[in-house]
């Protein structure tokens, strides 16, 4: 494969096989003598002294990532001005290896909030949540009680977004420093989205914003974030893989419809 033509996933992988091979330096294409005396400084500067040399490297602390996410995410005050500041947010490994941000589909005035886990090949090509083969389970799951992302009706539609706006390489599981870097982005966005119910998608979305995983215990059962009653449900890939699940999905739809039309 041309060099030019690996994205940077792939590049990254290659660079790490060389590593895992023994490689531990980069050569250039000039032969380098590594017995060559170097030149002594014509400049008059003061001569390294053995104090100097023996003296520590001061550690470079760089930047915290998640008090960066805080304070872009608090200064945010529409959702506009929120995908800038995460399309701004440079920490994320994974920004680097995606195609798009994905933000958010749907009405931002829906009553209903759905957070997934990150978007898959589809949505990081598309640049929208859930349009894959998931995404069409989730909008017929909706359809059947009679909500959908494009209704103008505010009791009707559906907001949607995930906990990771970047696609992890592979689609691999985020890792917990990648979700605690994203977490205040989401919670911004829920406090401007100001939903009536949210539906928690899969146990990433249930780690980043309850602090539990173990979906099979959760689904099915209120809980609150940020004051707001969540429902956790089976993700929508999960169920493509074991449709006997769908039984359960469907009574936590009939919750969720209770819940907003009691
Ligand atoms: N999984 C998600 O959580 N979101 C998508 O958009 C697709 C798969």
């Amino acid at each position: 494969m041309k060099l030019e033509s690996m994205d940077h996933w792939e590049l990254r992988a290659a660079l790490e096989w060389q590593v895992e091979l023994g490689a531990d330096e980069a050569l250039s294409e000039d032969p380098v003598n590594r017995y060559d005396i170097p030149a002594k400084p014509v400049s008059a500067a003061k001569p390294e002294t053995a104090t100097a040399q023996a003296l520590p490297v001061p550690e470079v602390v760089g930047p915290d990532p998640v008090a960066e996410a805080k304070s872009a995410a608090a200064r945010a005050q529409d959702l506009n001005a929120l995908e800038t500041a995460m399309s701004g947010f440079d920490h994320c490994e994974l920004k680097r290896g995606a195609r798009n941000l994905v933000f958010s589909d749907g009405n931002a005035n829906a009553r209903l909030m759905i957070i997934g886990e990150a978007p898959d090949r589809e949505e990081d090509r598309q640049g929208k949540p859930f349009v894959g083969a998931a995404g069409q389970l989730l909008d017929k799951m909706l359809g059947a009680i009679d909500m959908a992302r494009d209704a103008v009706d505010a009791e009707q539609a559906v907001y949607i977004t995930h906990i990771l706006p970047w696609r992890p390489p592979q689609n691999r599981e985020p890792l917990p420093e990648e979700i605690d870097m994203m977490r205040p982005f989401v919670q911004r966005h829920i406090e401007l989205v100001a939903p009536d119910v949210i539906i928690l998608m899969g146990n990433i979305a249930c780690d980043a914003l309850l602090g539990k995983r173990g979906i099979q215990r959760l689904r099915g059962t209120w809980g609150k974030a940020q004051d707001v009653p969540v429902m956790p449900m089976f993700h929508p890939a999960y169920l493509l893989r074991t449709p006997a699940a769908k039984r359960d999905a469907w009574h936590d739809l009939l919750e969720i419809q209770a819940k907003l039309r009691p």
